[in-house]
């Protein structure tokens, strides 16, 4: 099944993981950068995933643009996510059709959510603000914020 793999990685999470798919070696697969590539010929993949984290409640904006761009071509793929977020709780599924129009007119398949990471020195003094407030309320620790599912990421790159 000719596939592509697109994602967005803002802080270098979904690129470790992208970096172990293509360690694995998927054959017939393009791995696309969709913030520094948006040109895509979506008809030629019967298997389209997506890969980003999340912001904001939401999945980053360039990948969002991405799907939205291209929506028409996706629709005969079959589509998957898989996701990185910090938060545990937050239902994927959720943040998935909050985030992109007409989510359900496309035949998505499966949505993964692998957890997230983030070096909180990396950032600025407005996220880190912004991100002490929301460690207080869902009680994780700032200086070790690493909700990586190493089981469903193994499980997600097998899955390929
Ligand atoms: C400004 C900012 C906002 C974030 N908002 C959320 C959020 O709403 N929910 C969540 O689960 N994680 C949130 N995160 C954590 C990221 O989703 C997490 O670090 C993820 O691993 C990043 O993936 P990437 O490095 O591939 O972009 C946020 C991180 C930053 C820097």
């Amino acid at each position: 099944m000719r596939t592509a793999i697109v994602y967005v990685s803002k802080n270098g999470t979904t690129k470790a993981t992208i970096d172990r798919i293509v360690k694995s070696r998927p054959l017939n697969t393009d791995i696309i950068d969709a913030s520094v590539n948006t040109d895509f010929r979506g008809a030629a993949y019967q298997r389209v995933i997506f890969g980003c984290g999340i912001y904001g409640g939401k999945l980053q904006q360039d990948l969002v643009r991405f799907v939205k761009k291209h929506h028409q071509d996706l629709i005969k793929a079959e589509v998957h996510f898989f996701i990185h977020g910090l938060l545990n709780k937050q239902d994927v599924t959720e943040v998935l059709s909050q985030s992109i129009e007409h989510i359900s007119k496309l035949n998505v398949v499966n949505v993964h959510s692998l957890g997230g990471y983030l070096d909180i020195k990396t950032q600025n003094f407005f996220v880190k603000t912004l991100l002490g407030v929301l460690c207080k309320k869902e009680n994780l620790d700032i200086n070790n914020l690493n909700t990586l599912s190493e089981a469903r990421t193994a499980q997600f790159i097998d899955s390929l």
